[in-house]
């Protein structure tokens, strides 16, 4: 089997996972217990919490946990809009955020008359900040774009952008779901105000999130309220103990991401096979984007699938929903066309020899499916 689906969910390390099964067992206590057996599994919370502000260039006391990268993008975009109620309704995103962001935004639109603009990319799914200070107005209370793209890996300049929005008093939020534990995400460079990641992308367990949230967003008295579910701290030991060594691996990782692609990309190119890659300049490398010229996206993974090759046709958070990868439309590729996309993405485990496989089986479907 040839797992290439890492952008959606990753199988969990295996240190990651005896620090949850060490947690489970010795540090089970309710965080908001005041006897002894409550009060370990805080010191326990309190250690990740400190773990995960340092992964992310920030104190402790600016980060939140979750039961999802979903949960933390909502809840961050939330507080960001409550604490600034009194600037307007304005919102500025991009028309590929994910869903956990895209829908709660309709919602917003729909139900609470916010109006929402949408950011053009350009023809590599990059958003300049000039069409960010265009758009700005008076009532703008935050502008949301996430780090990197699901379906194409395209890097956002969020550090620029953050910037200047930070000199105009801005609110910023970012969701950091694909880029934390792939390239530097320093919650101070990036000038953002709230941050969000996961868990089950790093190989940590699945059900597990956290933002970052700058203090002074919202009345201290408001902030009990962002986590006053019972933790689940086992998850969160395991999370940041898989965070952490992605993180230490991130540089390594990325150079062999960065060789596995260009070998990927040749081989198909070389084979002249009628479709096309997805390539930008700032492009996070284990994300590889495939448009064909004729061939539909879902008969692919299907037979993809029938071979053993484990992808997707879109973020995996879309899937039964039969509509084509939003990333791939915004870029301008016509409806129907864009349901000709696939999506590999590699991940610790994916070799060149997987690779030479999947650009074999590739060839033999398209052959296939002509006849
Ligand atoms: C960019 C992005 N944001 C948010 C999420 C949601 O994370 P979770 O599955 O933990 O809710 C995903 C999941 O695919 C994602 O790719």
């Amino acid at each position: 089997m040839i797992y290439l689906d890492y952008a959606a969910t990753t199988p969990m390390d295996k240190q990651a996972l005896a620090v949850y099964q060490q947690t489970a067992t010795n540090f089970y206590g309710n965080t908001n217990s005041l006897h002894d057996v409550g009060n370990k599994a805080k010191e326990v919370l309190d250690y990740c919490r400190t773990s995960l502000g340092t992964l992310l260039h920030t104190s402790p006391n600016e980060i939140y946990f979750t039961s999802s990268g979903t949960a933390a993008n909502q809840l961050a975009i939330q507080t960001l809009i409550q604490a600034n109620k009194q600037k307007g309704k304005h919102i500025i995103t991009t028309p590929f955020e994910h869903p956990s962001i895209s829908k709660y935004l309709d919602r917003l639109a729909e139900q609470e008359d916010y109006e929402i603009s949408y950011l053009k990319p350009n023809e590599y799914g990059e958003i300049h900040l000039k069409d960010v200070q265009d758009t700005i107005r008076t009532d703008t209370c935050v502008v949301i774009i996430q780090h990197v793209n699901p379906e194409i890996g395209t890097i956002q300049p969020i550090e620029d952008i953050g910037a200047w929005l930070q000199t105009q008093g801005i609110r910023f939020h970012s969701d950091g779901v694909q880029a934390f534990g792939k390239i530097l995400t320093n919650v101070k460079l990036l000038h953002v105000d709230s941050y969000a990641v996961c868990s089950h992308k790093v190989y940590g367990p699945k059900g597990t999130g956290a933002f970052f949230l700058k203090k002074n967003m919202v009345a201290n008295n408001q902030y009990d309220v962002l986590e006053s579910a019972t933790i689940d701290v086992p998850s969160i030991a395991a999370f940041t103990t898989a965070a952490s060594l992605a993180i230490n691996a991130s540089t390594s990782e990325l150079d062999r991401m960065r060789n596995l692609r260009v070998f990927f990309v040749n081989e198909l190119l070389k084979r002249k096979l009628p479709l096309q890659v997805f390539t930008s300049p700032n492009q996070l490398p284990h994300i590889i984007g495939i448009l064909f010229d004729e061939m539909a996206g879902d008969y692919a993974m299907l037979s993809f699938n029938q071979n053993g090759v484990y992808l997707s046709t879109g973020s995996a958070c879309t899937v039964g929903n039969q509509e084509p990868a939003r990333t791939i439309t915004a870029l301008q590729v016509p409806k129907e066309k864009a349901k000709n996309y696939i999506r590999l993405s590699l991940g610790n485990a994916t070799t060149k020899k997987d690779l030479e496989k999947t650009i074999e089986i590739c060839e033999n479907i398209l052959n296939k499916w002509k006849t």
